[in-house]
């Protein structure tokens, strides 16, 4: 397939594009390299794959720039550039996550309106819930966003759900539990927390460790997209992406203490506004109409984690 994938410079988006790559299929990537994490580290995810003549690099924001020529000829979008992150979408913050997750899917919702797709596929989250009780969460559930940043993935899904009512277009939302895996953001708590475990600076623990998380390790987010892209499915249709197993933040720091060799230094703070006590998915939907399982338990995903920061540290 001739693929568009934006955020592609990203975590889970230079995953997917290195495994398009090596599927076959071509790959035109858009990425506006933002200062979130440094850009310099979003060269280096995508560098391996860079100069493949199957794919194509198009620095580009998705809020601003002018899209419509980055869909000629493309099958399936995979439409993953957005602004991550729940503690910095309060306050001023908010504006990067209202343009780069909600007007941005707007402007590609609008320019995908003048193409032929097979499949658009979105990156949701499982911060769109909120603090709901029942546990695993299905997708039924009525979405209750506890953040500014989970309001914004929920309206893009909305909009998704707008255009594939309105206009027909193809899209469907994968609604990702907290993703880990080699090239983690380094905002996100298991990068953290393998650094301290590395010699890094110690762990800022918000809350007391009790705090429940279902963790999917990246391979799978990239099959749960490989599958969404080809299967049949009505137009609107919303998955969890959930890793199955679900942690305590505790069991996590002794999984990485264990891996790395030694104690993680772990400073623990009040907990933060808009984290949730517990995530926790419920995959029966992905498994009947992708086909899809998390296959990676939580200690083999670490594992592989673990390597890529020896591997960029030099240790
Ligand atoms: N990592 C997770 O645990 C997780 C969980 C749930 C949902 N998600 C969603 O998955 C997607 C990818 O997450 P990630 O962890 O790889 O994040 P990431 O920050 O590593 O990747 C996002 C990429 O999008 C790019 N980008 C942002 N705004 C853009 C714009 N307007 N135009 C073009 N490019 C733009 C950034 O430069 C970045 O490279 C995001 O949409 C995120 O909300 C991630």
């Amino acid at each position: 397939m001739r693929t568009l994938v934006t955020g592609a410079a990203g975590f889970i988006g230079s995953h997917l594009c290195e495994r398009l790559l090596a599927d076959g299929h071509t790959v035109r990537a858009i990425d506006s390299f933002t200062d979130y994490y440094p850009p310099e580290s979003k060269r280096r995810n995508i560098a391996e794959f860079a100069g493949s003549p199957a794919f194509e690099l198009l620095t580009l924001d998705l809020s601003t720039d002018k899209i419509d020529q980055a869909l000629a000829g493309v099958d399936v979008v995979f439409h993953l550039a957005g602004q991550p992150g729940v503690r910095l979408s309060w306050a001023d913050g908010f504006r990067s996550y209202a343009e780069r997750n909600i007007l941005a899917t707007q402007r590609l919702l609008e320019a995908t309106r003048r193409h032929a797709l097979r499949r658009l596929v979105f990156s949701s989250s499982s911060s769109v819930y909120g603090n709901l009780v029942s546990y695993p969460t299905p997708e039924t559930d009525l979405p209750r966003p506890y953040s500014p940043y989970g309001v914004t993935k929920l309206a893009a899904e909305h909009l998704c759900s707008a255009y594939a009512e309105n206009f027909a277009i193809p899209a469907v939302s994968l609604r990702y539990f907290t993703v880990y895996g080699p090239r983690q953001r380094p905002d996100m708590a298991f990068h953290r927390l393998i650094e301290a475990g590395l010699g890094g600076p110690a762990f800022p623990a918000y809350g007391d460790g009790s705090a429940i998380r279902s963790f999917t390790f990246v391979d799978d987010v990239v099959e749960a997209n490989m599958a969404a892209a080809s299967a049949e499915l009505a137009p609107g249709e919303v998955f969890n992406i959930s890793g199955g197993s679900s942690v305590a933040m505790s069991e996590a720091y002794e999984i990485v203490s264990s891996l790395t060799g030694s104690p993680t230094k772990v400073d623990v703070f009040p907990p933060k506004s808009g984290d949730v006590q517990r995530t926790g998915g419920a995959v029966d939907k992905a498994e009947r109409l992708l086909g899809w399982v998390p296959k990676t338990d939580i200690r083999t995903g670490l594992a592989a984690q673990v390597a890529w920061h020896r591997d960029i540290r030099g240790v």
